[in-house]
């Protein structure tokens, strides 16, 4: 593992790369779950079980692609991204819905505010030591019963990008053992409904399977 994701400036360090890729990011993968359709199902599913108009976060919203998939069904959800960048995009992209710049290591919300939590891809980049500290800060946001949905890709070795799109920046996407993941959530005091792994997809360029957890708050 290299040091962009086990130094204490891994914050810094995953804000300035996503700050430069911004534009391109989203450029790449705008209106790109209309060609992900196992994908949109899970959040289909997602989204019903925590029921229409119930306050959920999607926490590394990125450019908000998510957001307005959920809040297309029904929910009342807002993103929160590290970086700035992605942040502009996102309002600029979906002026009709909220979205914040902040950690989701540490969140500006009281306990049991929300009734669902969606990390779809934003947890790759928190070193392995810290992520028990990050689910518990998903646990204590979430009311007893509220639904997590946690997506990352899965494997053993992290793949570093380095120069994407020709921008000076680099750094590692972690990817987890779904297991680990489930163990390190029943830990942090979630209880599992559902573990999907499906293969990667070669036409979205995906070169291992990708891991979708479904939880809730004890
Ligand atoms: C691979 S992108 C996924 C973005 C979006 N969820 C999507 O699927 O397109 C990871 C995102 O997580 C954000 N992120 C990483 N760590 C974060 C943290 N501690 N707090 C908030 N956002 C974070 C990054 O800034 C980046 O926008």
């Amino acid at each position: 593992m290299t040091d962009s994701a086990t130094s204490p400036g891994f914050l810094a360090a995953t804000r300035a790369f996503y700050d430069a890729v911004a534009e391109d990011y989203a450029a790449t993968f705008r209106d790109s779950y209309a060609g992900r359709p196992l994908d949109r199902a899970l959040l289909r599913a997602y989204a019903e079980l925590v029921g229409p108009g119930r306050p959920v976060a999607d926490l590394g919203c990125g450019p908000g692609e998510v957001t307005a998939l959920l809040a297309s069904l029904g929910l009342d959800v807002y993103g929160l991204d590290l970086s700035p960048a992605m942040v502009e995009i996102a309002r600029r992209e979906h002026p009709g819905l909220r979205f914040e710049q902040g950690s989701m290591l540490e969140l500006p919300l009281p306990d049991g505010a929300l009734a669902g939590v969606v990390s779809w891809y934003s947890s790759i980049h928190t070193p392995v030591d810290r992520l028990p500290a990050l689910f518990r800060e998903y646990r204590r946001v979430l009311t007893p019963g509220g639904h997590l949905l946690l997506a990352f890709q899965a494997g053993d070795h992290p793949r570093r990008h380095d120069q994407p799109w020709g921008h000076p920046v680099a750094l590692d996407f972690l990817r987890r053992d779904p297991e680990h993941m489930a163990a390190l959530l029943t830990d942090a005091g979630f209880t599992l409904t559902s573990r999907t792994v499906r293969e990667p997809d070669e036409n979205l360029g995906e070169p291992v399977p990708q891991a979708f957890l479904f939880a809730t708050a004890r």
